[in-house]
């Protein structure tokens, strides 16, 4: 197949959105069609099934087209919201044509070779990417590190201890159609909740989860590893670990799955070197970029995931000193997971990386 050689309109970069079609990819057409515009052409890419589909973006119909290296001919940035394995073979295809690869799955984030940007907390660490790579952390680390990154600043953080309750969409679409599934068989029973297994027997096959989600929460994301910990587990200890340029951070989640379709909460109780104080954390989180505080608990208002969803920051609310350690905060966090967790924060790492390759004059 050939690809006519894209014309730099006004000079601008030219982006590639490998995956236009995914879950995180539809996000993403919407947010390049709501930011500040600093892209030239735009080229969607996705896999030969859906080559030829017309998608809009920037108010423009867009042809996709198959994913191959001449797909990526003049492309600046190619940013890759596709599974692990397809950006592992992929990303650096497009390296090596010369585009920047900014991506969205796990395939390189613990690359030493391949930073891991969060541009509130680290954009600096963006120009250093010796394979052409910059990764984009998972959502739920990306649900909580814009907060936890102003506080680390204000105290250096020396511990956390987490808590995630974790939205459907977090396992992609299927995860979405389960939930929606599970909530319509049990939604017309009103006895119920009441019996052990009655909601098991109810869902039937709880799909991409282990155990209905349904009228339930269930302690468990991704896949098995050593000593019990699950994949997601890790992942927010290792990638938060390397933001925040902490290779000692003690860190100890428990992911959980909750019957919401998109929005990632966390509980966390967060330590630092120095005494912390409620009113001035309040006022550093108030202060933050990225991040919104909602700490009125006497009024009812804190974050919620249905108050959330479909917004850009990080929301935090129940701002407190630890009763029992002067040097420890407790929080809870909101982030939109398809969003600042996934679409918003690689166009952002994408933005650093075109302001970069186009100056401003
Ligand atoms: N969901 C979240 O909360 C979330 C958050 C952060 C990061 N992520 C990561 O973002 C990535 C995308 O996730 P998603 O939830 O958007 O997945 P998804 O809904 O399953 O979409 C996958 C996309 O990849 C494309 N694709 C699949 N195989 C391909 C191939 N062989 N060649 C070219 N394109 C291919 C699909 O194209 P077709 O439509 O043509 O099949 C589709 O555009 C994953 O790595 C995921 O881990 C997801």
């Amino acid at each position: 197949m050939s690809i006519a050689p894209i014309a730099r309109r006004d000079g601008r970069p030219t982006l590639a959105v490998v995956g236009a079609t995914g879950a995180v990819g539809t996000v993403m057409l919407e947010i390049l069609s709501t930011r500040a515009d600093v892209w030239g052409d735009i080229r969607l890419i996705a896999s030969p099934r859906s080559a030829g589909k017309r998608l809009t973006v920037r108010g423009e119909e867009l042809e996709v087209v198959a994913l191959s290296p001449e797909a990526f001919d003049g492309v600046d940035v190619a940013m890759f919201d596709v599974p692990d394995e397809v950006s592992a073979e992929w990303a650096p295809v497009a390296a090596a044509k010369g585009a920047v690869a900014v991506d969205n799955s796990g395939a390189f984030r613990m690359d030493p070779d391949v930073p891991l940007v969060v541009p509130e907390v680290n954009a600096a660490a963006a120009a250093q990417r010796p394979k052409g790579i910059i990764s984009n952390p998972n959502c739920t680390t990306l649900s909580m590190i814009v907060a936890l990154g102003a506080l680390h600043e204000a105290y250096t953080l020396q511990e956390l201890v987490v808590a995630s309750y974790q939205a459907a969409s977090g396992a992609g679409q299927p995860g979405i159609d389960a939930l929606r599934e599970q909530m319509a068989k049990v939604s017309g029973d009103a006895s119920l909740g009441t019996v052990a297994g009655d909601v098991r027997r109810a869902v039937g096959d709880p799909g991409p989860f282990p155990a209905p989600l349904a009228y339930n929460v269930v302690p468990w994301a991704g896949s098995l590893k050593d000593g019990g910990w699950s994949s997601e587990e890790l992942k927010v200890r290792n990638e938060s670990r390397k933001i925040l340029g902490l290779p000692d951070l003690k860190v100890s989640a428990t992911c959980v799955r909750v019957p919401v379709i998109t929005t990632h909460s966390l509980a966390v109780h967060a330590v630092f070197a120095t005494e912390v104080e409620q009113e001035r954390a309040q006022h550093v989180l108030a202060q933050a970029p990225g991040v919104v505080l909602v700490d009125d608990p006497a009024n009812h208002e804190f974050p919620t995931p249905a108050d959330v969803v479909g917004t850009d920051p990080t929301w935090v609310g129940r701002v407190r000193r630890s009763l029992d350690d002067p040097r420890a905060l407790e929080l809870f966090l909101c982030g939109d997971n398809l969003r600042k967790g996934a679409a918003l924060n690689t166009a952002q790492i994408a933005e650093v990386v075109a302001a970069e390759l186009n100056p401003p004059r």
